[in-house]
């Protein structure tokens, strides 16, 4: 009888195309804290309603735009960790599509090329007024200490306050980034659904699409997140730990050395 990790490694071997799914856990081995964890998680000590709306940016948009800087400081000094280079490692020999819900850059880091972001990205701010990314991105220094309140930077079009590019509460998904991984999901014969609480929608979607258009549906998370059935399955543990023993028990035919 195969173990659970055997059975899902041998999912993967048979796959073409694979998404990965990813939510904030993948990261926690990085250092950077989950949402939802009752003592660590970011909301144990923030409020979202002051920090994560376009209200709250209205509002103080120094206290916003320097809590973000600071959050990006906190992921520039972070690196990829095991889970994520496994990732990368698996996109040598199958086709993987990422699917993340994070704001960090770790998965492209780790050697992951196609990312897509559900939630938008630290790296790209985006002008409050008229939507648009700059070209140059006007980053001063790195911030070191929490709870700075930094003026943000200006528009250069139009002279707009500069947000963080990330969905706050409230706001839709960025259309491509959307479609592209509803086709991803409807397309794949494998989704690893990683690090994620799934309770968030419309992301939490995606593995529900992959699922009904046929897929099998991994999930890898300390916690449990689902009740397995025919063609869904739960590897209980850390990213860190469970991704890379995956990777690794496809074996030397299989991995590019
Ligand atoms: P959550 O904080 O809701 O959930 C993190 C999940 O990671 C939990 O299920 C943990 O059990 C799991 N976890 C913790 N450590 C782990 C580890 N070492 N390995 C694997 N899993 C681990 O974070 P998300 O599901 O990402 O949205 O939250 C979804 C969205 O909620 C976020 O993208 C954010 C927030 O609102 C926006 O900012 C728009």
């Amino acid at each position: 009888m195969p173990s659970p990790i055997e059975t899902v490694a041998a999912l993967i071997r048979d796959a073409k195309r694979i998404v990965v799914f990813t939510g904030a856990g993948i990261s926690a081995e990085s250092g950077i804290p989950t949402f939802r964890d009752p003592m660590t998680g970011i909301w144990a000590h923030h409020d979202p309603e002051k920090l994560e709306t376009a209200d709250a940016f209205r509002k103080d948009a120094a206290l916003v735009w320097g809590w973000y800087m600071w959050r990006r400081a906190h992921v520039a000094g972070a690196v990829p960790n095991a889970a994520h280079l496994a990732i990368a490692q698996l996109a040598r020999v199958r086709e993987v599509t990422v699917v993340t819900q994070n704001i960090d850059d770790l998965h492209a880091r780790a050697g992951s090329t196609d990312v897509i972001h559900l939630h938008g990205s630290l790296a790209q701010p985006k002008c409050f007024a008229c939507h648009r990314t700059p070209a140059a991105l006007p980053f001063e220094n790195p911030v070191t200490s929490e709870g700075l309140r930094i003026e943000p930077p200006r528009c250069p079009r139009c002279n707009g306050k500069l947000r963080p590019g990330v969905v706050w509460f409230g706001e839709n998904l960025p259309a491509a980034a959307w479609k592209r991984a509803v086709l991803a999901a409807k397309e794949c014969d494998v989704l690893l659904s990683i690090g994620t609480s799934g309770v968030v929608f419309p992301a939490a979607e995606i593995p529900i699409v992959a699922h009904h258009a046929g897929a099998c549906v991994v999930h890898i998370n300390p916690a449990q997140v689902a009740q397995p059935s025919s063609r869904e399955f739960c590897l209980i543990g850390r990213a860190a730990e469970h991704v890379p023993a995956l990777v690794s028990l496809l074996g030397p035919a299989d991995l590019p050395s």
